[in-house]
């Protein structure tokens, strides 16, 4: 790749190469990692505790070296033009890492002169910010009496304060309730809507799927899955019934292609099938062995033990890969 210090047109938000990272403890937090996120995507990182996602996330906004790889932000190579890289990139990091006895208001404005933008410049971009972060009527109240969620929305109001073409988000959303998370979510998506590619790493599934169209899983260092939501959920999406039967069930229960079924007692049956697979099939089945169906209600939600079984085959195909 050409070293360039200026975006090139086309190139991809971000493209990741081969990152590798060892620690100093000899922890191999990233053993060969390969993405990349296209211009306006809505991408997100999913995995487990200690997977590699912040690491993976520290050395793209230049907090913590790689041990080997390249990465590359619109085509500018972060280790050529380690400025220039930066300045497309907006981080909201794990961590709450403002001064809480500052007020909303300096923050943001002192975060900009950071970044070379004049205070007469700052401030309208600061009144925007706090207001679409719905924090306008505390933008000069202590930092450190905004409530959880709050402390999450400023982070991101500030990190906006310099125009970022990529904004990224490690866990933007942890610890907070679900009605402020879906505050969060709709603030995001007005942000993307408007042009800006956003990278957001998540233990839920459920943001992942309500927000993003693309998304990497990484679980202890490496890549176990990658491609659009849509492809994933069509693999992860099962549904699960159970139905209360009329009469005793048949000896032999039909076979139905693609679900799988059994029998919980004499009169109630549990099936597993896909999501897109069209229930009349069942129905049509049930018909032909005899089977009436008195009632018949879905289980719970299964997404999250779904993604939990793909992180172990990943790890499954590692180990064999590894033997
Ligand atoms: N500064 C560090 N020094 C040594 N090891 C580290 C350091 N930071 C992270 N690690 C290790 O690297 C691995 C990956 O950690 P990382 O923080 O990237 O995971 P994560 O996916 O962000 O996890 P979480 O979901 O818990 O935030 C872990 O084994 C972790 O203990
Ligand atoms: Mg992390």
């Amino acid at each position: 790749m050409t070293p360039n210090p200026t975006p090139v047109a086309g190139a991809p938000a971000l493209s990741v190469r081969d990152l590798r990272k060892t620690y100093d403890t000899g922890v191999e937090a990233l053993k060969g990692v390969s993405l990349d996120v296209a211009p306006g995507d809505f991408f997100a990182l999913l995995g487990p505790n200690g997977a590699g996602k912040s690491t993976l996330i520290g050395i793209v906004s230049s907090l913590v070296n790689k041990t080997a790889g390249e990465v590359s932000v619109f085509g500018v190579d972060l280790h050529a033009h380690r400025d220039a890289a930066m300045r497309l990139i907006g981080l909201v990091p794990q961590e709450i890492n403002f001064n809480f006895f500052e007020k909303p208001l300096d923050i943001l404005v002192n975060y900009a002169g950071f970044y070379g933008i004049p205070r007469s410049e700052a401030l309208p971009r600061a009144e925007e910010e706090l207001k679409r972060a719905l924090l306008w009527d505390k933008s000069r109240t202590m930092a450190r009496t905004l409530s959880g969620g709050m402390k999450r929305r400023l982070m991101i109001a500030r990190a906006m304060m310099t125009r970022p073409r990529l904004l990224i988000l490690d866990e933007p959303t942890a610890g907070v309730d679900i009605e402020i998370r879906r505050g969060m979510w709709q603030t995001l998506k007005e942000i993307n809507a408007a042009g800006t590619t956003i990278i957001l790493t998540t233990h839920y599934l459920e943001e992942a799927e309500s927000l993003c169209r693309n998304l990497a899983i990484i679980d202890r260092g490496a890549i176990v899955e990658q491609g659009p939501m849509k492809s994933l959920l069509a693999k992860l999406d099962v549904e699960g019934f159970l139905f209360d039967i009329d009469g005793t069930l048949p000896a032999a229960l039909p076979d139905i292609p693609g679900a799988e079924m059994r029998a919980v007692d004499d009169h109630t049956l549990d099936l597993d099938m896909p999501r897109a697979m069209d229930l009349n099939r069942v129905f049509a089945a049930f018909e032909a062995a005899g089977i009436r169906v008195r009632s018949m209600r879905t289980k719970s939600n299964r997404l999250e033990e779904l993604f939990v079984r793909m992180i172990a085959q990943g790890q499954d195909a590692q180990g064999s890969q590894a033997a």
